[in-house]
């Protein structure tokens, strides 16, 4: 599905590099490189804080945790994600709201917020899945008229700009209070291990994020805030560095090969990821929607010719064993249990060579052929 070996050795030298001067100065732990990489991904991002942690998942509790929210406030999030975005939730005693999102870009669905919002409502989490944003400007606007907090997800979408309707851009993860993300190493940006980081653009925020991340200490020894140990160790942050310097090149090489997909899959009959026109699209993941049930058997085909693809995501969360204490019933989220049956997600990197889009793209071809 992606190939870091062949990025490693298109980046080697550099990363080589990086590695062995954090060796070198033995600074293993808020060494130079940490610092010097969050003004880089701030510059990026055009947030005015970033501060990094120790993973994704990390962030989102970090993000949770400074919110001050108390047990039983709520928070509404997709039903059509990965299991972090909860779990960080129900961990922190917070009651979990999902909802089915939007089925033609599988982000959250605003309409489908609207109706959840109670009195008890404290944040909107939306997830900018698969590297599309959701609809900010219209989840800001709900949140500002019922006075909430916006956590984004973008774990998915390091580098999606945001087009607001007066045509300015924002990248994904610097509009809502506090934007999450993680560097897990199959991300766009991806270090070579665990990594994560938070955006804002609130100080108060900032101040405390840095301070919970490193167990609630502002000054050494002296703790102000319950905290916990998140931190990106510095090999990582000198390994995205050097990986951030092509992050930009790496995603328009996403996109000239999702159009390449889009273009051979229009005869098929195959739903292609949509557009939305409010957000750019990095192709984090390349997902298809094939209908009539055939989706695993095209599965099963693309492996016996050695074509790898997955299914992001195989069962709705409010299925799984540990969420059946939210209490929803089999038949309450039809998007989302829509989309587990339908979605599969293509090989996309950006070291793919021709021939094995060629080769993909054929193979898919084919299933549909013979089974005409
Ligand atoms: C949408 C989403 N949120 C959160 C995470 C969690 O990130 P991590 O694996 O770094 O904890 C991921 C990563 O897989 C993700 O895809």
């Amino acid at each position: 599905m992606v190939d870091l070996r062949a990025q490693y050795e298109r980046i080697g030298p550099e990363i080589d590099t990086a590695i062995k001067s954090v060796l070198e100065s033995t600074a293993f732990i808020k060494g130079a490189d940490v610092r010097l990489f969050e003004e880089e991904l701030q510059h990026y991002m055009g947030a005015r804080h970033v501060i990094t942690c120790a993973n994704g998942t990390d962030a989102l509790y970090l993000a949770m945790m400074v919110l001050g929210l108390k047990p039983g406030d709520e928070i509404i999030t997709t039903n059509f994600t990965f299991i972090s975005t909860v779990e960080v939730v129900a961990l922190l005693g917070l009651k979990l709201i999902i909802v089915d999102p939007d089925p033609g870009t599988f982000n959250i669905s605003v309409e489908a917020i609207r109706k959840a919002v109670s009195p008890r409502t404290k944040a909107i989490v939306p997830v900018h899945l698969f590297g599309q944003c959701a609809d900010m400007e219209s989840i800001m606007e709900l949140a500002r008229l019922h006075d909430l907090y916006v956590i984004e997800d973008a774990a998915q979408a390091c580098g999606t700009d945001y087009i607001f309707r007066d045509g300015s851009k924002r990248k994904a993860g610097s509009i809502g209070h506090i934007g999450t993300t993680s560097f897990f190493p199959s991300k766009n940006l991806g270090c070579y291990g665990d990594g994560g980081a938070l955006y804002t653009n609130d100080d108060k925020f900032a101040g405390k994020l840095r301070s919970i991340a490193n167990h609630g200490m502002k000054v050494r020894y002296q703790y102000d805030d319950i905290g916990i140990n998140s931190r990106l160790d510095t090999i990582q942050a000198a390994i995205l560095r050097v990986k951030l310097k092509y992050l930009s090149e790496f995603n328009d090489t996403r996109r000239a090969l999702a159009d390449q997909y889009d273009k051979a899959f229009a005869s098929l009959p195959v739903e292609i990821p949509e557009r939305a026109g409010y957000s750019s699209h990095i192709f984090h993941q390349y997902t298809i929607k094939v209908k009539n049930g055939k989706r695993d058997e095209l599965k099963k085909y693309l492996e016996s010719v050695k074509i790898p693809s997955m299914v992001y995501y195989p069962g709705p969360l409010h299925m799984q064993e540990a969420y059946r204490y939210l209490g929803y019933g089999e038949n309450d989220f039809p998007v989302t249990t829509a989309l587990c049956r339908e979605v599969l997600s293509l090989p996309m990197h950006p070291d793919m060579e021709e021939e094995q889009i060629d080769h993909i793209i054929s193979g898919i071809r084919k299933f549909f052929d013979n089974i005409n």
